[in-house]
């Protein structure tokens, strides 16, 4: 019963990270990480910072989407709207 619990989250870990582990190379194949960092602040703010002022607003997602992918009020990003999406997602859930 035990051994059984300690698989479950180790297989809950493995997926949790696989995700996370991907948009983080998606941000950096991206160019994001150039000026962003997660936890730091470099030219922009740090991710966690933005997903601290942005969490649990409506419709933070789309905007953050939105934002990116017209350049406006920001630099001008190589993703395309899908990997904006999962970008947006990711930071989001930091
Ligand atoms: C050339 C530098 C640069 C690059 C490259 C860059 N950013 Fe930014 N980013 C900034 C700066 C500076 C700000 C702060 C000003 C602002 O909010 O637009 C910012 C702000 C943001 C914000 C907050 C926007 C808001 O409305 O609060 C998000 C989200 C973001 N960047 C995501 C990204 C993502 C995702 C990428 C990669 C696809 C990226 N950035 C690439 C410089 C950059």
């Amino acid at each position: 019963m035990k051994s059984a619990m300690v698989v479950g989250f180790a297989l809950a870990g493995l997926v949790m990270a696989g995700p996370a582990c991907a948009s983080a190379d998606l941000a950096k194949s991206s160019g994001c990480m150039k000026c962003h960092d997660v936890e730091k602040k470099k030219m922009g703010p740090s991710f966690k910072d933005i997903a601290a002022a942005q969490k649990g607003k409506a419709g933070a997602e789309d905007a953050m989407v939105a934002k990116l992918a017209a350049g406006k009020d920001h630099a001008p990003v190589k993703a395309g709207e899908a990997d904006l999406k999962t970008l947006a997602k990711w930071i989001l859930a930091l």
